[in-house]
């Protein structure tokens, strides 16, 4: 999802997180909940903070290492389900594919997003998502399900492509770019051709995206996070954005009904789309929908392809591979680029989804538990997870599993290829940057198309080299990027022609 430039947020999360731990070690209130506490045969898991020592031993970590070293060195010191407890609130963290499935295939009556993500609410309104009861939403997940499965995404492969070829025909010879910068700009053309519709792509591009940059902006300033309902200025500079981009789809709806106009978008899906009960999506409900589906694609499509170029740049015998992958295709199909050539780049899609792994655009999914449940460790230990408890499932720990994943702080795209499939080794749930179960997300295969369609054409047409240095996390994100400018120097190729002289 979207977490935008407000590095205030996690910033004073953090913040407030480090004063609670404080506060609460003054007080002398950190105590062990007994396990008898919710039931008498069966102990919860291990907690962190316990003793005022332990409590200061944590904070000192996470102030000086950081949050994932914080993590780590709880998970290699309590296994694979901990709590950590602050301010009386309860995080059970679940680490590990032998511990997951709870979290992910849960029923919504006995897991929850809780009111984490209540703050959407202003922002798609009250038709849409978190705004509407489970079952209205269960219905709206399988509209997105719909519009972005694979029969319907061989149309886009020739729009993104136009604007790829576009995009990138405005470089020169040779030059210098920002590829984070390069990318945003880049992405939000495709999702204004492919999912919102040439309407805004060629007329009110720049209004769609001032507007929606506003709306994120002040939809996750602290405050609004915390109060969004509360009648401050930036909820105001909000709700006049929302409305705003409202108004904007609202009339392309209209206009596209009265005139009988049927586009090839993910809006017109929408617009389409029928609840089981025969009903017709409104204006209200398209527009949310859609606004919902442009913050979930954007910053995630962004940061996703900055890092598969990083890392690609970074690691010669990747970027090899990479481009044999490529000539082999081009001597098949000639420079063409269709949904059947993008399935067969699987190299590519490799190192996606290992940039994936050791950068998700999300650390860390939260749910909060409804009916107490039990889990069990690979070790064998039952613990029981309380009703009212926040659960945790740490991607930053699951991706770097050693027994799972073999070395995983070295970028290895092969480790998914035929033979290893390492990403299977724990089940289902042991690659989770996609989320999973009922709340996987239902782009993935669009976002893998589109940064493949991306990433082919740069590899094809343009000699590249990383100019400065491996970028960092930036981890003030609330959905961590990569830090500052990602500099990415380039040298037109004549290709496709000389690669088949090759
Ligand atoms: C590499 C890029 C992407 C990543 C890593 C990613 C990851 C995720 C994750 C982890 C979730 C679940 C969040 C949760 O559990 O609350 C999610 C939800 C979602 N994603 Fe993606 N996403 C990406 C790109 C996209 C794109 C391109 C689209 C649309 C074209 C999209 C559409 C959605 C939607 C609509 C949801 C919410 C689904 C619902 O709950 O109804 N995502 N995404």
């Amino acid at each position: 999802m979207d977490m935008v430039n407000s590095s205030a947020v996690p910033f004073s999360i953090a913040l407030v997180f480090i004063a609670a731990v404080i506060t609460k070690v003054a007080w002398a209130k950190i105590t062990a909940v007994p396990a008898s506490s919710f039931n008498n045969t069966q102990p919860h898991p291990p907690e962190v903070i316990t003793s005022i020592t332990s409590a200061v031993r944590l904070l000192h970590t996470l102030v000086t290492k950081g949050f994932t070293s914080m993590l780590q060195e709880q998970y290699t010191k309590l296994g694979s389900v901990f709590t950590i407890s602050f301010l009386g609130m309860k995080t059970t963290f679940l680490a590990g594919p032998e511990v997951s499935a709870h979290f992910y295939q849960g029923l919504e009556s006995e897991i929850s997003h809780g009111n984490i993500l209540e703050f959407t609410v202003p922002m798609f309104g009250k038709d849409v998502a978190f705004g509407v009861d489970i079952a209205t939403r269960t219905e709206q997940h399988r509209f997105y399900l719909d519009a972005l499965k694979p029969a319907k995404l061989r149309c886009h492969v020739a729009p993104m492509l136009h604007e790829v070829e576009k995009y990138f025909a405005k470089w020169g010879q040779h030059g210098t770019v920002d590829l984070k910068q390069e990318l945003e700009q880049l992405l939000m053309l495709i999702s204004a051709r492919c999912l919102l519709g040439k309407e805004v792509r060629e007329k009110m591009f720049d209004e769609v995206f001032s507007a929606f940059h506003e709306l994120t902006e002040n939809s996750l300033q602290l405050t609004s996070l915390l109060f969004p309902y509360a009648p401050t200025p930036t909820t105001r500079r909000r709700d006049r954005a929302s409305a705003r981009l409202s108004s904007i789809f609202a009339e392309i709806v209209r206009s596209r009904k009265s005139s009988n106009r049927v586009e090839e978008d993910v809006l017109q899906n929408l617009v389409d789309s029928k609840y089981k009960d025969g009903r017709h999506t409104t204006e209200a409900e398209v527009t949310g929908l859609i606004i919902a589906i442009l913050f979930a694609g954007k910053h995630t499509s962004t940061t996703s392809s900055t890092w598969t170029g990083a890392r690609l740049l970074s690691h010669t015998e990747c970027l090899e591979a990479a481009l044999e992958e490529q000539q082999q295709i081009v001597k098949k199909h000639g420079d063409n680029i269709d949904y059947d050539t993008l399935l067969e780049m699987s190299f590519l899609h490799c190192c996606i989804k290992e940039a994936l792994r050791m950068h998700p655009t999300a650390p860390i999914f939260l749910r909060k538990v409804r009916k107490n449940f039990t889990v069990r460790t690979r070790e064998g230990y039952e613990y029981e997870i309380p009703s009212g408890h926040t659960i945790a499932s740490p991607l930053v720990i699951n991706h770097n599993i050693p027994y799972i994943y073999k070395d995983p702080d070295v970028y290895d795209p092969h480790r998914f290829g035929h033979g290893r499939e390492e990403d299977r080794v724990g089940g289902k749930f042991t690659y989770n940057a996609f989320s999973g179960g009922r709340h996987a997300c239902p782009g993935e295969a669009y976002a893998y198309m589109q940064v493949k369609v991306i990433w082919s054409h740069l590899l094809r047409n343009f000699e590249l080299k990383l100019v400065s240095s491996f970028p960092e996390t930036n981890w003030l994100k609330l959905s961590p990027e990569p830090r500052g400018k990602v500099e990415v120097s380039y040298k037109r190729r004549m290709l496709p022609r000389s690669m088949l002289e090759n």
